[in-house]
C-alpha cells in the first residue's frame, strides 16, 4: 500500500473492522482452554505480553502531550490504537486464568503501579525534549511504533507456534491481524514523515539507533524483557 498522505493512511485503518469484537470474543471456546496444557516456560512470556499491552495506556497518556499526539489525524488513530491493546492485555489476561493461573482483580492497576519513578522521570524528560524539537519528531515516533508493532506481531506469531495450543492460537491470530493493522498505518506514515525532510531521517535514525529498546523493557525489568525474547526467538527458527 503506497500512501501519499496521512489522511489516506487514517481513512484506510478507519475502513479496517475490529477483530477482537465482542462477538469474537464470545466465539472462543473459553471452557476448552484447560483441557489443552500450556508449557510453564510460555507463562511469564504472556504476563509480559499482557503487561505490555495494559501499559499502552501509559505511552498514551504520554504522547497526548507530544506534538505527534496533538496531529489531529495521528490522534484520532491512536484513541483506537490504545483501546484495542487494551483489549489484547484483557484477553491475555482471561487466557491465564482460564488456563489455571490466577491473576489479581486489580491487576491493570497493578501494572501500570508497577513502573518504576525512573521510567516516568526519564519519559517525562523525553517528552519535554519532544516538544522542543516539534513536528520533526513525529517520523522518529513513527518509525519507533512501526518496529515496535512489528517485532510485537513476530512475538505473537512465534508464540502461537511454541504454545502450540488451538484455543491460544485463535486469540492470537485476532490479536496479530490488529497488530498487522497498527504496523501499516506506523509504517505508511513513517515513509510519509521521513520523505519529508532530512533533518528528520537524519534524527530518526540516531534516535533509533542510539535509544530504541525492545517494547516494554524500561517499563518491565529487563530481566522480563530478556526472558521474553529469548524464549521466543531463542530456539528453533527464532533468528529466522
Ligand atoms: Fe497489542
Ligand atoms: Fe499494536
Amino acid at each position: 500500500m503506497n500512501f501519499e498522505t496521512n489522511r489516506e493512511v487514517l481513512e484506510w485503518y478507519e475502513k479496517q473492522p475490529r477483530t477482537l469484537t465482542k462477538e469474537f470474543i464470545g466465539e472462543i471456546d473459553w471452557s476448552a482452554i484447560n483441557k489443552h496444557p500450556i508449557d510453564k516456560s510460555l507463562v511469564p512470556v504472556l504476563m509480559y505480553m499482557r503487561d505490555v499491552e495494559t501499559l499502552t495506556d501509559v505511552y498514551y497518556e504520554e504522547l497526548r502531550r507530544t506534538p505527534t499526539g496533538k496531529d489531529p489525524i495521528i490522534r484520532k488513530f491512536m484513541e483506537r490504537w490504545s483501546a484495542e491493546e487494551q483489549t489484547h492485555g484483557e484477553v491475555l489476561n482471561r487466557f491465564l486464568n482460564e488456563a489455571g493461573i490466577d491473576t489479581d482483580p486489580k491487576w491493570q492497576k497493578q501494572v501500570i503501579n508497577s513502573v518504576s519513578t525512573s521510567y516516568t522521570v526519564t519519559n517525562y524528560l523525553i517528552t519535554t525534549l519532544t516538544n522542543l524539537i516539534g513536528k520533526r519528531f513525529t517520523a522518529t515516533h513513527m518509525a519507533f511504533g512501526a518496529i515496535h508493532e512489528m517485532s510485537t506481531t513476530q512475538g505473537y506469531r512465534r508464540l502461537s507456534k511454541l504454545a502450540d495450543h488451538p484455543v491460544l492460537s485463535q486469540i492470537l491470530t485476532g490479536i496479530i491481524r490488529e497488530e498487522s493493522a497498527h504496523t501499516t498505518f506506523y509504517r505508511s506514515v513513517a515513509r510519509i514523515e521521513l520523505e519529508k525532510s532530512e533533518i528528520s531521517r537524519k534524527l530518526s535514525r540516531f534516535i533509533v539507533k542510539h535509544f530504541w529498546t525492545p517494547v516494554g523493557s524500561g517499563a518491565k525489568p529487563a530481566s522480563e524483557s530478556n526472558y521474553t525474547i529469548a524464549t521466543l526467538f531463542g530456539g528453533e527458527g527464532g533468528m529466522k
